[in-house]
């Protein structure tokens, strides 16, 4: 795979997942049978990596809007918010990557995108972090290697202030 040729899009119709395979069953059966559905629904926007003219899918994520409690935010950063009891942020509620592409660099291409999409859409659509929650310890390391902070309250559910995004990527 070279990295240069992959676009990520919304996940289409012409997009073959069959043969997804993430190392994680939960991961690979929501592409396969879950995220068209989700998308219809408007309940998630799903966006796939591929590298044309195929069209397998070699990574994907998604993007929601979502509400974290202001409770469950650290004193620091609630201290700069008014006192809403719930704030608004962006959820990536999935992202993975086929095992046949790993390590090399589209899992942080993949996740620089649902970043920069997310604060692209926040000055229209309010949201102050994007919110991730890690599957296991590895999904953790992975989002804490790019700045993510684990929530005290759940240290699975893991964030980045919206502002920090707009500095990592301005
Ligand atoms: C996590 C995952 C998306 C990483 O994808 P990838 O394409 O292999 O990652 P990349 O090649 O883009 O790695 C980018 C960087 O992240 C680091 N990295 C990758 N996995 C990591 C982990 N588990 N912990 C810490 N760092 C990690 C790499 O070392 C690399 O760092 P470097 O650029 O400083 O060398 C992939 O392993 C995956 O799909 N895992 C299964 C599903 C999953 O856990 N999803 C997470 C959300 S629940």
């Amino acid at each position: 795979m070279i990295l240069a040729g992959v676009v990520i899009e919304q996940l289409g119709r012409q997009h073959d997942r069959k043969a997804f395979q993430s190392g994680s069953a939960a991961l690979d059966r929501y592409l396969k049978q879950q995220a068209r559905q989700d998308a219809e629904r408007r309940v998630a926007a799903p966006f796939v990596a591929v590298c044309p003219p195929d069209a397998g899918v070699l990574g994907f994520y998604t993007l929601s809007a979502s509400v974290l409690a202001m409770e469950d935010l650290p004193e620091d950063l609630a201290r700069r918010l008014p006192r809403y009891p719930k704030v608004p942020v962006t959820l990536m509620g999935r992202l993975a990557v086929d095992q046949s592409a790993r390590g090399q660099g589209l899992g942080e291409h993949l996740l620089l995108d649902a970043l920069r999409r997310s604060l692209a859409h926040a000055d229209q659509i309010a949201a102050m972090a994007v919110v991730v929650d890690a599957k296991d310890d590895a999904a953790a390391a992975f989002y804490r290697h790019y700045g993510f902070f684990s929530l005290q309250a759940n240290p699975s559910r893991l964030y980045v202030p919206m502002d920090l995004v707009a500095q990592l990527l301005g």
